[in-house]
């Protein structure tokens, strides 16, 4: 079969579209046709170093839906490594199954994400009506469903993005400010009367984490939930103190979908979501399963919007 391989860490170059073995399931596993692989910006930090995923050399990729040979069951993943290829064995606990109505492309574009929006707005900061939060880099993949989250919850937003068109479609996914990120904790205490916001959700890191805490009202919450413009510095606890009394937290899907029963009671409520229309799934753009260099060049680049999906 064909799969996408990294052979050492390092940038998109790494990635080889090639031919491998096709995987034979061990005990409580079983063969999936792979229809839809999702990209996701942790497959960037898995071929760019040690710590995060497989080290190489690796097939890439955690998430995708498809169908199990031996019984056509419709199944998306977000916890499979080696995704990025036309099969995969797969632990029977770590699938859950992917409703009528719902396409393999919509759930692998909706199920790491939405699930971590889903997380995020209910648990990370449980959003209270009328609460302001901001959403960086709301035109993203996470950032267009956590912002529709925290709207399903009666939040208010403000989004920051890099450019107008990402600007519009935060603002269609239901942002009540876009703003840039130039002084943007300035601009969110002007929308703010003074106040700031309940909660800040980062997922952009070392760019944005120290101005987002003069972002935040008093007892306001940092969520720093990725690093797409690298790691932060440590932080000195100290400055929580003085900016008034602060938290921080530092999420992971992994924790909140961390037993089969955690994953399989969220990813249904987000496809119920997702079928009764309240939550638009965005496919930003689909490439061909050999083009996964281009893909994570572009996503790197800050050139997508919504999720990116890679066609087996
Ligand atoms: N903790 C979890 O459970 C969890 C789960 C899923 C994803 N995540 C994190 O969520 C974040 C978003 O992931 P995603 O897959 O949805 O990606 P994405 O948001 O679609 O893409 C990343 C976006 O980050 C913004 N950005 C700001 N500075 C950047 C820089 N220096 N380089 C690249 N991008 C930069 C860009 O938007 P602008 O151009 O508008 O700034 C870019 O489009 C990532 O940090 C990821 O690790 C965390």
């Amino acid at each position: 079969m064909h799969a996408v391989v990294f052979e050492r860490y390092g940038g998109p170059e790494v990635l080889e579209y090639t031919d491998v073995p096709d995987p034979e399931p061990a005990d409580g596993q079983v063969l999936v046709d792979v229809e839809a692989v999702g990209i996701n910006y942790r497959d960037v930090y898995e071929r760019g170093g040690p710590g995060y995923g497989s080290d190489p050399p690796a097939i890439i990729g955690v998430e995708g839906a498809g169908t199990v040979v031996d019984t056509g069951e419709r199944v998306a993943w977000v916890a499979i490594p080696g995704s990025y290829a036309e099969r995969i064995a797969a632990p029977r606990d770590k699938l859950v199954p992917v409703p009528e109505g719902v396409s393999s492309e919509v759930a692998a574009a909706a199920l790491l994400q939405g699930m971590t929006a889903h997380y995020l707005a209910h648990d990370s900061y449980p959003i209270q009506e009328d609460d302001w939060v901001l959403v960086h880099a709301a035109a993203g993949g996470v950032g267009l469903l956590l912002t529709q989250m925290a709207r399903l919850r009666s939040g208010r937003v403000i989004a920051t993005t890099s450019s107008d068109e990402k600007a519009a479609l935060a603002s269609d996914a239901g942002a009540h400010h876009v703003i840039g990120y130039d002084d943007f904790a300035a601009r969110v205490h002007e929308i703010t009367g003074g106040e700031g916001v309940a909660a800040v959700y980062d997922g952009v890191g070392k760019a944005t984490l120290l101005e987002g805490l003069d972002a935040l009202a008093p007892t306001g919450r940092m969520i720093l939930y990725g690093a797409a413009s690298g790691r932060p510095d440590p932080l000195d606890l100290s400055v929580l103190s003085a900016k008034g009394s602060l938290y921080v937290q530092r999420p992971t899907l992994a924790t909140y979908a961390r037993s089969p029963e955690l994953l399989r009671d969220r990813a249904t409520a987000l496809f119920e979501l997702i079928a009764i229309g309240a939550l638009n799934v965005r496919i930003g753009a689909t490439y061909p399963l050999d083009q996964a260099r281009q893909a994570h060049e572009d996503l790197t680049g800050r050139k997508t919007t919504g999720k990116l999906l890679l066609e087996p």
